[in-house]
């Protein structure tokens, strides 16, 4: 499916459309980001993109302009990132690469300005989301917050848990370059255990063929490691809590200290092993240090 066409969003009746989306994505008065202030975005330096298919807007990306290290005296105009705030892409059009080529007319807009990094956070037991945005966008993760949009009743929060990892794409970086540009395919599952990764916490599959977090996870004995997440952390949520709120704890506690001990997340794995559908992040140790940004601090 590819007829529609990517361009900046301007006009009140083309926000209105974007406002829309997120109610039928989010359904929750209070996650909307409402027109008012996509207008003010779109005309100081933000940018709204839409992906139309004739009329119809069928995805929408939105981002403004941020701080790379908020702490730092270096001048603003030396400083700058692009912060992606939000995306969504209608059910139906899931899957066909509509949020890949967003985020591809994003970082266009990105080099455009000459602007390097453009960061936002996501859920990281979404495999979906760490596909797309490590894998297939070559961006790293070396960052986690605990309960980043607090822990009360919103859309952004499950369960009384809104973890976020960082995303940081590097938009001008080589290996986000090859990424895109297809020219270095990434490796495989199979290619990451025989280069000396092991998987840290290999689940297990209980009676209702939902996977389960190990209770005795490995310490990394390389400087790369794997760490399983669930294919559908959505499908756990809606029928078995007690396993999603334990598949929080766990990947919180073991993301958080491989990071604390300076691994970064640098690739995703989503596909068949041992007969069944399996999710990885690879996370290497050392590789991103010089590029540790600055955390956000909540207090
Ligand atoms: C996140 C979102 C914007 C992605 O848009 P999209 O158009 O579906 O994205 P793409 O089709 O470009 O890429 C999705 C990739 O994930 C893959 N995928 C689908 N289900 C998957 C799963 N369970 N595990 C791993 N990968 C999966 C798809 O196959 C596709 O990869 P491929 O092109 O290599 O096959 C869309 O799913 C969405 O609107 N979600 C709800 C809102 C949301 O979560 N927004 C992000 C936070 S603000």
């Amino acid at each position: 499916m590819s007829d529609y066409v990517i361009r900046p969003l301007k006009t009140l009746e083309e926000l209105k459309a974007v406002e829309a989306l997120q109610r039928l994505v989010w359904d929750d008065p209070t996650t909307v980001i409402y027109h008012h202030m996509l207008i003010s975005l779109a005309r100081n330096g933000g940018s709204i993109l839409g992906a139309l298919r004739g009329d119809q807007l069928i995805g929408f990306v939105i981002s403004y302009l941020g701080l790379e290290a908020p702490e730092s005296e270096r001048p603003a105009m030396a400083n700058l990132k692009m912060v992606s705030q939000r995306m969504a892409v209608i059910p139906e059009y899931r899957g066909t690469g509509v949020g890949y080529e967003l985020k591809l007319a994003q970082r266009r807009l990105a080099i455009q300005l000459g602007i390097r990094l453009i960061t936002w956070t996501f859920d990281p037991l979404l495999s979906r989301n760490a596909h797309l945005n490590i894998r297939k966008l070559g961006a790293i993760g070396q960052v986690y917050y605990r309960d980043y949009y607090g822990s009360g009743d919103s859309a952004l929060v499950k369960l009384h848990s809104s973890d976020r990892l960082l995303a940081e794409w590097w938009v001008t970086s080589n290996r986000v370059e090859q990424r895109i540009n297809g020219r270095r395919a990434g490796l495989t599952l199979r290619q990451y255990l025989e280069g000396n990764a092991t998987i840290l916490n290999p689940t297990t599959v209980n009676a209702q063929g939902l996977p389960v977090p190990t209770d005795r996870t490995e310490s990394p004995h390389s400087t790369l490691a794997l760490f399983e997440i669930p294919t559908d952390y959505d499908a756990i949520v809606s029928c078995d809590v007690g396993l999603a709120e334990a598949w929080r704890a766990h990947s919180r506690e073991v993301l958080e200290q491989l990071i604390n001990e300076g691994y970064a997340v640098t690739d995703f794995i989503h596909g068949d092993h041992e007969g069944r559908e399996r999710s990885f992040y690879v996370l290497s140790y050392g590789e991103y240090s010089e590029i540790r940004i600055s955390r956000f601090s909540s207090n």
